[in-house]
C-alpha cells in the first residue's frame, strides 16, 4: 500500500447513477488482490477532508491500468464521478485485506449485490482458472452493470432483480440457496448491503459451506488510525472490535456479527 496520484483514462456514465472509471497504475494494477480497495482524496477545493474507499474491480497489466465503479450516494461519490480523461486523483492503494482462497479450493460462487458486485469482478478475474459461478442482485433493469465482464471470467452468471425486469425476480439470495440445493460448491465470496450479506451467512451456516465477506463501513483515516470504521466480530468469550479498512473489509462470515 502506498500513496499515489493516478491518471485518469476515462470516465462513462454506464447507468443511471453508476460511473466506470478507468486509471493507470503500474503499481495499483500489479498489487491489488480481491476485495482490496483504493481510498481516493477529493479535490482540495471541495471542501471535504475525508477520502472515500472504492474497491479495485478489476485490472489490466499490459495496459498497467485498473477500473472502479462508483455509485452516486452523496457529495464525496458526486465529485469523484465529475472528475475527466487526463486529471490525476490522490489515493491511497491498495488497502485492506483480500478473498484469500487456496488452491485446493475449485468450484466458488460469488454473490454481489448492487455496488457491492464491483470487488466480485476482480475475484472473479484472479480466480478465473477455477469454476466461478457468479450471482449478481440488482435492483432494477436500469442498475444492471458489469454482466457482460463476469461472463468472460465464470462458468455462469446468474442475475435477479428486484422488481423482476432482468432475470430472476426476486432476491439474489433466494438463487443462493437454490444453487447450493443443486450442485457441489467449495466457497461463498460475497460483498453487498449488511441484511444481504446476513442471509448469505445464515445460508452458508445452514449449508456448512465456507464464506467470505466484505464489508462496507463509512471510514475516517482509512489507515487503521482511528477505529472510525469498526465492526463486530466474534471471540471466544464475547466479540469484539476489528477495523474494516486495515483488518478488513474481508472476514471470515462466520466471525462477523451482523447486528439486528
Ligand atoms: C471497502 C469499501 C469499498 C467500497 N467500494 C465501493 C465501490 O466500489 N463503489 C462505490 O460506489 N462505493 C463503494 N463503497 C462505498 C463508498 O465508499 C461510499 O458510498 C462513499 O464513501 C459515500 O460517500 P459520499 O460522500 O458520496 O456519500 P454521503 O452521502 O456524503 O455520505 C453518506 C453518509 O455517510 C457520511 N460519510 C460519508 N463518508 C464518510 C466518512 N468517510 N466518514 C464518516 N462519515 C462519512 C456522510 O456524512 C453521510 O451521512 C465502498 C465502501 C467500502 C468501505
Ligand atoms: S478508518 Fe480509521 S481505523 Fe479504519
Amino acid at each position: 500500500m502506498k500513496a499515489i496520484k493516478c491518471k485518469v483514462i476515462s470516465n462513462e456514465q454506464i447507468e443511471k447513477n453508476i460511473y466506470k472509471m478507468v486509471f493507470r497504475s503500474d503499481y495499483i494494477s500489479t498489487e491489488a488482490r480481491p476485495g482490496q480497495f483504493a481510498h481516493i482524496k477529493l479535490c482540495q477545493h471541495s471542501g471535504l477532508l475525508l477520502r472515500r474507499p472504492i474497491s479495485i474491480a478489476s485490472v489490466d497489466l499490459n495496459r498497467q491500468s485498473f477500473t472502479i465503479y462508483i455509485q452516486i450516494k452523496g457529495q464525496g461519490t458526486e465529485i469523484l464521478c465529475s472528475s475527466v480523461k487526463g486529471d490525476y486523483m490522490d489515493m491511497i492503494g491498495p488497502c485492506g485485506s483480500y478473498f484469500n482462497v487456496s488452491e485446493d479450493i475449485k468450484d466458488i460462487i460469488l454473490i454481489g449485490g448492487g455496488i457491492g458486485i464491483a470487488p466480485l469482478l476482480l475475484a472473479a478475474q484472479h480466480f478465473k482458472d477455477r469454476n466461478i459461478t457468479s450471482l449478481l442482485g440488482y435492483r432494477d433493469g436500469g442498475q444492471v452493470f458489469s454482466v457482460y465482464e463476469f461472463e468472460k471470467f465464470s462458468k455462469q452468471v446468474l442475475i435477479s432483480t428486484d422488481d423482476a425486469s432482468v432475470g430472476y425476480g426476486g432476491k439474489i439470495t433466494d438463487v443462493l440457496i437454490d444453487i447450493l440445493r443443486s450442485g457441489k460448491y467449495d466457497c461463498v465470496l460475497g460483498c453487498g448491503p449488511y441484511p444481504m450479506l446476513k442471509t448469505v451467512k445464515d445460508i452458508c451456516q445452514q449449508n456448512d459451506i465456507l464464506c467470505q465477506v466484505s464489508l462496507e463501513q463509512n471510514m475516517g483515516c482509512g489507515i487503521g488510525a482511528c477505529m472510525g470504521c469498526a465492526c463486530k466480530i466474534k471471540t471466544d468469550g464475547g466479540y469484539t472490535y476489528k477495523r474494516v479498512c486495515k483488518d478488513g473489509p474481508v472476514f471470515y462470515a462466520d466471525e462477523v456479527i451482523f447486528d439486528e
